[in-house]
């Protein structure tokens, strides 16, 4: 068989085998987006398995990737309640940051820590990086409303910040990097766009414990985080357990 015909019958079959997972894994809360991913039928980074619930059937070092959050989900992003369950000012006072920093928030959705963040950088930027234009559309929408100027909105690709090389001190993913379609190729091209010694922060729900109630892969165990920014080459510095839901933890790029 041609191998273009067959990588166009595995696709279809892939996109059936997501379809199905979706509509059997029961109502969600939150909209989903399957990400315009690259055939990667070839690659031996990732497996494929049958879906499961909120699951893309692709499996990275042990883990499956979930769906997409779509901007549907917006709502859910800005609940007030967010406030006080999850503590984004205790996230946001832990960020170690310098007034002039260049910050990348790396799955920014609505800007929700983004506009927390900017102004903790009075001389420096946010670069909001996300994969979906709605999302972008809303960052750009609060900042024509709120006159602000260091807040740069950044349309990445799955596989790709679509950052300027060498660029960020400190790039942060806040319930993010267990959406990342192509986890592998996102960390190696942000390890590139990062500063000598430049910090990534992950902060991800502690799937260790059951009792947080998130879907289970859209929660990530400290061991699973540590195990893939390892294997990007960036050093771990610290795990910090403040935060009532989310591991918050503290990777850095080596200097040579
Ligand atoms: C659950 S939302 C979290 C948004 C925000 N960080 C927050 O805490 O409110 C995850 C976001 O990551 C984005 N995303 C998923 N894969 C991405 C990728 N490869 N690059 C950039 N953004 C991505 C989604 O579009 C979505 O807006």
């Amino acid at each position: 068989m041609p191998k273009r015909l067959f990588i166009g019958i595995a696709a279809l079959l892939l996109a059936g085998l997501l379809v199905a997972g979706a509509l059997l894994g029961g109502t969600d809360s939150t909209a989903t987006v399957q990400s315009a991913a690259p055939a990667d039928t070839a690659d031996t980074l990732y497996t494929q398995r049958t879906p499961s619930r909120n699951g893309t059937g692709k499996v990275y070092m042990g883990r499956e990737i979930s769906n997409v959050m779509g901007h549907r989900g917006a709502d859910w992003l800005e609940r007030p309640a967010r406030e006080t369950k999850e503590r984004p000012d205790l996230l946001v006072d832990s960020l170690p940051l310098d007034p002039s920093d260049t910050v990348a928030d790396i799955g920014a959705g609505t800007g929700y820590l983004t506009f927390r963040v900017a102004p903790r950088v009075p001389q420096g930027n946010v670069l909001a990086v996300d994969i979906q234009p709605e999302m972008l559309s809303m960052i750009r929408e609060r900042i024509a409303d709120r006159d602000i100027n260091n807040v740069t909105p950044v349309r990445g690709t799955v596989t790709d910040p679509q950052l300027p090389a060498d660029s960020v001190d400190l790039a942060y993913m806040v319930d993010a990097y267990h959406e990342f379609s192509h986890p592998y190729e996102m960390m190696t091209a942000l390890y590139e766009d990062l500063t000598p010694g430049g910090r990534v922060v992950l902060v991800e729900y502690r799937r260790e414990d059951p009792s947080i109630p998130i879907k289970t892969l859209h929660k990530m165990t400290e061991a699973q985080a540590k195990k893939e920014m390892r294997a990007v080459g960036l050093e771990w510095v610290e795990t910090k357990e403040m935060l009532p839901r989310q591991h918050f933890m503290i990777f850095r790029k080596p200097v040579e």
